[in-house]
């Protein structure tokens, strides 16, 4: 299987960041990036995982999905024979997180790669209504995995000399608003984590990065949200209608889009990078949207309009 170029290594690339890269451009086109590693994924069923998983195999490697839908599992299975080994695993169960990178070990004798992704929209609740055992839940799904998963990953991928790990952070981790609180937080502490994780791990040669998607076309919306059925249906339909519009670059966010960051921070083209985040969203969280949108009302730009229209002009 022969793999695709990354985008922007375009033919104008200089020679010199070819070779920094570790490999000549004409290379880089030949190559499969991921060959012979083993990775695991998590919430490598659906959306931003799914799409990970299969650029992952397209790059040579081998993938342990570790993830809650045993049917989408044993679909994987079947349809990328010997490349994909499904495991059961919640990712709030430090056992299951724990079986899952010894599986991976079992299955393909070694782990290089871990995509923590997995994750839902987490707790509704405003600050005034929280409680701690929601609270706690939502931190466990979306913090503590990813933790946990790093701890259980470390010993694996030292026993191979190194490794890259990338976890999946948010746009609403930077800033107030894209999300609920719970949810928000979470991903906030994960980019602080990847970076003192990438602080403790350089030294047995394990690079960690963070990536913040923005508004991405996958199920999390209806299904943290329990909408199902029908009413699902026509919710994704909406969505997908104000997708292309939700941000200065105006295309729908989809789980490929991610899936490429990852590649990159994760394959030995980003051999220098560590402890950083990818903010991949379309240019969202650029400014408010009237600093990207001429149409979108803006009290200030309003009033000083107006203002100049009505002033007597300087002598
Ligand atoms: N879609 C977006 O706009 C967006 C934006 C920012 C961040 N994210 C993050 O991206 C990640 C992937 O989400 P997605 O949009 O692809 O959603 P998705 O619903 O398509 O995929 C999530 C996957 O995680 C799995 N999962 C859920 N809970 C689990 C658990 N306890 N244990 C193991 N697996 C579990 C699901 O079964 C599913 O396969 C999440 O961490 C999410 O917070 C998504």
């Amino acid at each position: 299987m022969r793999s695709r170029a990354l985008p922007g290594r375009g033919q104008g690339q200089s020679p010199s960041l070819s070779s920094a890269c570790g490999a000549s451009h004409q290379e880089s086109q030949n190559v499969e990036r991921l060959q012979n590693k083993v990775a695991v994924i998590t919430g490598g069923c659906s959306g931003i995982g799914l799409a990970t998983t299969e650029l992952f195999l397209a790059e040579g490697a081998s993938v342990l999905v570790a993830d809650v839908q045993d049917d989408r599992g044993a679909e994987l299975e079947a349809r990328f024979q010997g490349r994909v080994k499904f495991r059961h695993c919640d990712v709030t169960s430090e056992a299951d997180i724990a079986g899952a990178m010894q599986a991976a070990v079992d299955h393909f004798s070694g782990l290089d790669l871990l995509f923590n992704n997995a994750g839902a929209g987490g707790s509704p609740l405003m600050l005034e209504e929280m409680t701690g055992e929601a609270w706690d839940r939502t931190q466990s799904l979306l913090l503590r995995s990813v933790a946990l998963g790093m701890r259980y990953a470390i010993p694996h991928m030292r026993a191979r000399g190194g490794g890259a790990i990338v976890n999946t952070a948010s746009i609403a981790g930077l800033q107030a608003g894209f999300a609920r609180i719970a949810y928000s937080v979470a991903k906030a502490g994960v980019i602080h984590l990847t970076k003192t994780a990438a602080a403790e791990l350089a030294r047995y040669n394990i690079r960690v990065n963070a990536i913040c998607p923005g508004y991405i076309l996958t199920s999390i919306f209806t299904a943290s949200t329990g909408i199902s059925g029908a009413a699902a249906d026509g919710a994704n339909a909406a969505l997908r209608q104000i997708a292309p519009h939700a941000q200065p670059i105006h295309a729908a966010g989809s789980p490929e889009h991610i899936a490429r960051a990852c590649l990159y921070l994760i394959c030995p083209e980003a051999e220098f990078v560590t402890g950083t985040h990818l903010v991949v969203d379309g240019g969202m969280t650029i400014g408010p949207r009237s600093s990207w949108d001429p149409e979108a009302p803006s009290a200030i730009r309003d009033v000083l309009v107006k203002a100049r229209a009505s002033s007597t002009p300087a002598v």
